[in-house]
């Protein structure tokens, strides 16, 4: 069975279909790829845009959604194999699964990483206890990696630059007065180096780089496509030139379970900002954001609110996007 829990177990053609079927999806929204066909969606986490996106989007296929909260609507779920279950969890996931397998045909996971220890959280255990145990096709909406964003964001920036190929691209880490997942400034190196780009990772010092795990696959990513890879702690060096700016922030992972620690080496760092005078230094570069996003902390309101942001058509494209990579999930696995 294939699923979709992340781009790199999907080829470059695979991607540019989901992302080419979404631009169809664009223009002609309703279809019957999912006529007769459920899908649950299960919110270990917040959301507005996964949530509406793919609800709508699974409606629009002519298919029904069915959206699960556990530990709020639905029982709380144990994961661990084994698990001795006196704790707050009324149900294992090995039943969950299972069980909503004989409902529905596809089933889409949310869930966060803990934040207090990341060789935990590195797991994705979540996920993969999902994907291991479901009868039907399990689909990524964000864990350690967002791959339904990578899609919308691609998506939207081939919109603008038409051919990715070697245009640089910048991912800049940003201040936030807390830290946050790493989902989608991982996703953010695997798609960009996916499609051939010159990638720069910007970040304020070593304890920001993100996990080994996505900076070999990017490496990997850019020797196979003719792209590139180049980590700086040097905002200058970053922005110049760049066609695209593409602003996260995140927690540090050496200080996972210590971000009271983490606090004051984050206090120096509110400079790294996405602002004018940054932006200034590129190549007239396209910004974005995954959102949601806090003004005038990550980005001013003159680089979010000008005519090179991209947030609001990434945004967009994720309902799109979706919608192509759910009918290639369904029928790969129909095959
Ligand atoms: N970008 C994104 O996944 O948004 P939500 O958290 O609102 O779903």
């Amino acid at each position: 069975m294939r699923h979709f829990l992340t781009t790199q177990d999907w080829s470059l053609e695979e991607l540019q279909a989901m992302i080419d079927l979404g631009r169809a999806f664009r223009e002609n929204p309703m279809g019957r790829q999912l006529q007769g066909k459920a899908v649950a969606l299960m919110f270990f986490n917040p959301s507005l845009r996964t949530r509406s996106s793919f609800d709508i989007g699974t409606w629009q296929l002519g298919g029904h959604a069915i959206v699960l909260q556990p530990g709020k609507d639905a029982w709380g779920m144990a994961f661990e194999m084994g698990a001795v279950m006196d704790g707050d969890a009324e149900e294992h996931v090995k039943e969950a699964a299972r069980v909503l397998s004989r409902y529905v045909d596809l089933i889409g996971i949310r869930a966060f990483p803990k934040f207090q220890n990341w060789q935990e959280d590195r797991q994705d255990k979540i996920l993969n206890a999902f994907a291991t145990y479901a009868e039907v096709p399990v689909f990524n909406m964000e864990t350690i990696t967002h791959p339904c964003q990578e899609l919308a964001h691609m998506m939207a920036v081939q919109d603008r630059l038409g051919e990715v190929k070697k245009k640089k691209y910048v991912l800049t880490w940003t201040w936030h007065p807390k830290p946050l997942n790493t989902a989608v400034a991982n996703s953010s190196l695997l798609i960009s180096t996916r499609f051939g780009m010159d990638v720069t990772l910007l970040c304020p010092n070593e304890e920001y780089l993100l996990d080994e795990r996505y900076l070999n696959q990017a490496k990997a990513n850019a020797e196979a496509t003719g792209g590139s890879l180049t980590v700086t702690h040097d905002i200058e060096e970053a922005y110049t030139g760049a066609d695209v700016v593409y602003a996260k922030s995140w927690g540090a992972i050496p200080y996972f379970g210590r971000w009271e620690e983490e606090l004051p080496m984050r206090a120096k760092l509110r400079h790294f900002i996405v602002d004018e005078a940054k932006m200034a230094l590129t190549n007239n570069a396209l910004f974005s954001h995954c959102l949601p996003m806090r003004r005038n902390i990550k980005a001013t309101d003159a680089v979010v609110d000008s005519a090179q942001s991209l947030i609001i058509e990434e945004a967009e494209n994720r309902l799109h996007a979706q919608k192509g990579m759910l009918c290639k999930l369904i029928e790969e696995n129909a095959r």
